[in-house]
């Protein structure tokens, strides 16, 4: 393996950027190895691929974080999007669209009958909070799960304001007793549980029939937070996966295929509270966004995307569980929850073996032109093809022979 300039102009990006940004990236454009064995700055993606300033091309299963459902570029939804733009995308006060979205979206979700638009996943749970604050008169929300980067999903983070330790405790999704340990602690005092789906793998139906169980004899509001699994879960989300019915959901990620949108969802008696409530952005209305989440939403519907992603997430993990055991290494592919995000874990119990396999594997993977993240769990595009998995395939299982010999 020689990654000496392999990432020369990365490299020199990053070093120009610690001198104007702090950390020198934004947080979600953190190297996935260090500088010199991963590329960091991209320039270019088309489909499944994405290409890096120093040239080279690589099929992508980071996906921007799962917001690109469709394949990059994708020119049906861009289309969409660009039309938009050329009417005005942003106007003042209320457009039809913005009702056209919502009768899109709404009758994919059981019981939900109204709903909020708004930019981001961390807007959208923020939002899901406050409403079951409103709805119930209390204040405390139990949270399991990456649900953003607002003050209450960092309740232990030193820069944020005291108190929120107490008011927003975590739970384990394993183990429901977590769960009720708070309920009971603070009887008359939950407001709600939000739970991010992928904690839970597989995602065992009946725990989460539990935990919705004891949500509700607490009087409080069960929140999934769906914005990672939405729209990529056969027949369409994991609530309609496993016939589970929360009270709110929150969506964002594959549901605009790269274009920054929203929402939360639930039933009217729920959503109502909402009414009045400051939960409003200047760029909320935004309607290219929106365009681009109706023909997202219409290819899905169209297209069986879902189902797509699934066939290849399980050829993905497959092959890979057998190339890792073929080449002798301790490792587990799964889905995370389900087969369309895919993640490797390597399991060897010594702690420095691993960690050096791992590098070895992920740098060598780089190299020979797939992007995986070694830390966070992978996402399928409806732009991959057979043909995709298996090159991918083959670049691992070269990648377990170089990490096996490492
Ligand atoms: C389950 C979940 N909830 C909330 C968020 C926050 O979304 P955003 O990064 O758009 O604010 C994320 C982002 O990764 C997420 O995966």
């Amino acid at each position: 393996m020689t990654t000496g300039g392999r990432y020369a102009t990365s490299a020199a990006l990053h070093e120009r950027a610690t001198r104007l940004t702090p950390g020198g990236h934004h947080l979600s454009g953190r190297p996935l190895l260090e500088p010199a064995t991963s590329p960091m700055y991209f320039e270019r993606g088309k489909g499944c691929r994405i290409w890096d300033v120093d040239g080279r091309e690589y099929i992508d299963y980071v996906l921007a974080y799962g917001a690109i459902l469709l394949g990059y570029a994708d020119e049906r939804v861009d289309a969409a999007a660009v039309a938009q733009l050329g009417r005005g995308s942003l106007l003042s006060l209320n457009h039809p669209m913005h009702v056209q979205f919502l009768e899109a979206l709404l009758p994919r979700f059981p019981g939900a009958e109204m709903g909020v638009f708004v930019k981001t996943g961390s807007e959208a749970t923020t939002a899901a909070v406050r409403i079951a604050r409103r709805a119930t008169g209390r204040r405390r929300i139990a949270r399991c799960g990456y649900h953003g980067w607002h003050d209450w999903c960092l309740p232990v983070d030193p820069a944020v304001p005291t108190g929120l330790a107490e008011q927003v405790p975590e739970f384990s999704a394993r183990e429901p007793a977590t769960l009720a340990a708070i309920l009971d602690a603070h009887p008359g005092e939950v407001a709600g549980v939000i739970l991010a789906p992928e904690m839970l793998h597989p995602p065992d139906r009946a725990k989460l029939v539990e935990l919705i169980g004891l949500t509700h004899r607490a009087g409080a509001v069960f929140i999934l937070d769906e914005i990672k699994t939405a729209f990529r879960t056969p027949p369409g989300t994991l609530q309609q996966h496993l016939r589970l019915q929360p009270d709110l959901t929150t969506v964002s990620k594959a549901m605009g295929n790269g274009w920054p949108i929203a929402a939360v969802v639930g039933p009217r008696e729920l959503m109502r509270h909402a009414e009045g409530m400051h939960l409003s952005a200047t760029y909320h209305g935004d309607t290219a966004s929106m365009a681009a989440a109706l023909e997202t939403l219409a290819i899905v519907d169209r297209e069986q995307v879902a189902d797509h992603v699934w066939r290849l997430g399980e050829r993905l993990i497959g092959g890979l569980a057998e190339a890792a055991a073929r080449r002798g290494i301790a490792a587990e592919a799964y889905g995370e929850p389900l087969p369309p995000m895919p993640f490797l874990r390597f399991t060897h119990p010594d702690a420095a073996h691993n960690d050096a396999v791992r590098r070895a594997f992920y740098a060598e993977v780089f190299a020979r032109g797939v992007l995986l993240h070694p830390r966070h769990l992978w996402f399928i595009s409806q732009a991959h093809q057979v043909a995709d998995i298996d090159a991918t395939l083959d670049i691992c299982d070269a990648a377990f022979a170089v990490a096996a010999a490492a």
